[in-house]
């Protein structure tokens, strides 16, 4: 019986890298079923960074030569450049990005190529890629983060003094500041860009150097690596370095939360340009009309993030699950991390990149906040602050108020309204100043304190944020 040698030269007789070891082919679906080429290439670029500090370790510690380190220095600044002029053929018989570029390596350059995967395995190395790539999506939703803070800070600055209804149950309960209200967002997103900053500590470790999953018996200098690849350390213990994917879910789980807090922001969005509202509207290029209501503007991309914020969700949840069954070391389940992780990043980078374009271009309607906020006895807890500091204990201050209240409801008018002996009717103490903490600019403007929504403080936390983030 015959039978043929195994193949030394696997990459320039057959198409895939193990197959001296195999009988027949895979079917056509399988091959489809199993590759990732389709969506993993878009991580190119970092592969090859990758590649590239792998080979110059393998040259400092003595495995390849200097020459060989040239060739793949060469080959690797063509094939880059193919892919960017969109030249680079990819093939789905090389199954993933990792195997399309060194085989192209090889045609291009020979056995150097042939000896770069040395001491390296693809677990190790796509491990790599990912991190490399989502470090700089990290550095990329930061930034974006900090621009729509500064957005949100201009206009606070704008109207620190604008007044509308402040809601609880989404009831008018007392006056802020629509500088205020913007400025909770700017907080909430100031905690996202936190969270990511430190998942970044987490995600920027070098797993290269753990090959498969047991680590090399090359002489290699993982510490050089990381220091090219620009990683703060190395992961330590080669098995989890392959195969845990904890960093990826820590970033879904901290994208989770800023679609939490865009999704908050557009209901807010939605319901400010209701026109029985009508606080706020939004600029035209972010909204659609209607192909059948000739009268219709709708607040398209607010909702469109509420409903996005779903889907990251959904890859937070798909993660989770993908990583919870597995058993040390690398499984094939890993490569379904891929276009989840991608979609979250490409969701949260287009979302906060139309936020902060559709903030800096809303139009404030100032006369549509004052009239809610002068509807709902908003002021009614000012009054009963006033009382308190005449003496009465605040339980008694809150029943005498509420009394005026239902007095107003029944009348059809606002606390302001009543005179100076409509008001003693419901206590004595009661003084013509009172009248400074009915107004809705003597309520906001007393809340001066750190947090609170006075037109003072407001400047100074809205200038904070400018300078934080310049
Ligand atoms: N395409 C694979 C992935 O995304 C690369 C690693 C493959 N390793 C393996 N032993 N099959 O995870």
């Amino acid at each position: 019986m015959s039978q043929t040698p195994p193949s030394h030269n696997q990459f320039d007789n057959k198409s895939q890298a193990w197959s001296a070891r195999f009988s027949e082919p895979v079917s056509d679906l399988v091959k489809r079923y199993t590759a990732s080429v389709g969506f993993d290439q878009r991580m190119a670029a970092f592969d090859i960074q990758g590649s590239l500090a792998h080979a110059d370790m393998l040259a400092a510690v003595g495995v390849i030569s200097g020459d060989d380190l040239a060739a793949i220095q060469r080959g690797m600044a063509q094939i880059q450049d193919e892919i960017e002029q969109g030249h680079f053929t990819w093939s789905l018989d090389l199954e993933d990005v990792h195997l399309n570029i060194e085989k192209r390596l090889v045609e291009l350059i020979g056995d150097a190529g042939k000896r770069l995967h040395t001491g390296r395995s693809r677990n190790d190395q796509v491990a790599t890629d990912i991190r490399l790539w989502l470090r700089h999506q990290i550095d990329l939703c930061t930034g974006l983060l900090q621009a729509l803070r500064r957005r949100l800070a201009e206009l606070a600055l704008e109207h620190a003094d604008t007044i509308l209804p402040g809601f609880t149950h989404l009831q008018v309960a007392q006056p802020v500041t629509f500088g205020h209200h913007l400025l909770a967002y700017a907080e909430m997103f100031g905690r996202d860009a936190e969270r990511m900053a430190d998942c970044r500590h987490r995600v920027n470790r070098l797993p290269l150097g753990a090959a498969a999953l047991a680590g090399t018996s090359y002489p290699i200098d993982r510490e050089r690596v990381a220091r090219t690849l620009g990683f703060d350390g190395v992961c330590r213990n080669s098995l989890d370095a392959v195969s845990d994917r904890d960093f990826a879910i820590e970033f879904c789980a901290d994208s989770a939360l800023i679609m939490m807090h865009v999704s908050r922001m557009s209901e807010e969005l939605v319901l400010w340009m209701n026109p029985r509202v009508g606080f706020i509207d939004l600029a035209d290029r972010f909204c659609t009309g209607s192909s059948i209501m000739p009268q219709k503007k709708n607040p398209d991309v607010p909702e469109l993030a509420r409903g996005k914020t779903g889907r990251v969700y959904g890859h937070l949840m798909a993660l989770l699950t993908l990583m919870k069954g597995q058993p040390l070391a690398y499984n094939k389940d890993n490569q379904e991390d891929k276009e989840g992780l991608f979609d979250t990043a490409d969701t949260i980078r287009d979302t906060l990149t139309i936020f902060a374009d559709m903030m800096g271009g809303i139009r404030v309607r100032p006369d549509a906040m004052r009239a809610a906020a002068l509807q709902g006895y908003a002021t009614a807890t000012d009054l009963a602050d006033y009382l308190v500091k005449r003496g009465l204990p605040f339980r008694d201050a809150h029943e005498t108020v509420a009394l005026a209240v239902r007095s107003c409801e029944q009348r059809g008018c606002d606390l302001a309204d009543l005179s100076l002996a409509e008001l003693q009717a419901f206590h004595p103490d009661i003084a013509a100043d009172v009248f400074q903490v009915l107004t809705l600019e003597g309520s906001v403007a007393a809340r001066k304190h750190i947090g609170g929504t006075a037109p003072e403080r407001v400047r100074i936390e809205a200038q904070r944020i400018l300078d934080e983030t310049h």
